[in-house]
């Protein structure tokens, strides 16, 4: 297995809720490593750049207005296939689909309020990792 990296959001419902610390916990139980990590609010510019992907979609408006409505913390997950790894931590999309013990299940409330955002390709982790973070704040 190859060691990768992802990015990671822990969202709003989630700061606002004080999860960080168990969320965490989740990653690193799992083997994940958080090699960079940092606090911030995203501008509506940020928040719409980064989901520009999901432009055409229904919920785009929505749910940049979710992601600015309180602190974000970004983060890059480390290890053995990172990316797939923390999908699978993650669980689904939707909470109600998501399976036990995952993230999603235990802490997301909707599927918009869904605690945490994760990479879903090597290409996309790499491209969102530049997107918050400079190499020298990445330290593994
Ligand atoms: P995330 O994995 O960050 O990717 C896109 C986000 O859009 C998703 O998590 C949810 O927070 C949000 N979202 C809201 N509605 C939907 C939907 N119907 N399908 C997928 N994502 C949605």
């Amino acid at each position: 297995m190859a060691t990768q990296r992802t990015l990671s959001i822990i969202k709003p419902d989630a700061t606002e809720r004080n999860l960080t610390g168990k969320i965490n916990a989740v990653f690193e139980e799992s083997g994940l490593r958080i090699v960079a990590q940092k606090r911030l609010r995203l501008s509506r510019l940020q928040a719409g750049e980064f989901y520009a992907v999901h432009k055409e979609r229904p919920f785009y408006g929505e749910l940049v207005e979710y992601m600015v409505s309180g602190p974000v913390v970004v983060q890059v997950l480390e290890g053995d296939s990172a990316v797939a790894k923390n999908r699978e931590v993650m669980g689904a999309t939707n909470p109600a689909d998501a399976a036990d013990g995952t993230i999603r299940k235990m802490f997301a409330e909707n599927i918009e309020r869904n605690s945490v955002h994760g990479s879903d390709s090597e290409e996309n982790a790499a491209n969102e990792i530049r997107f918050f973070f400079s190499d020298i704040e990445i330290v593994g």
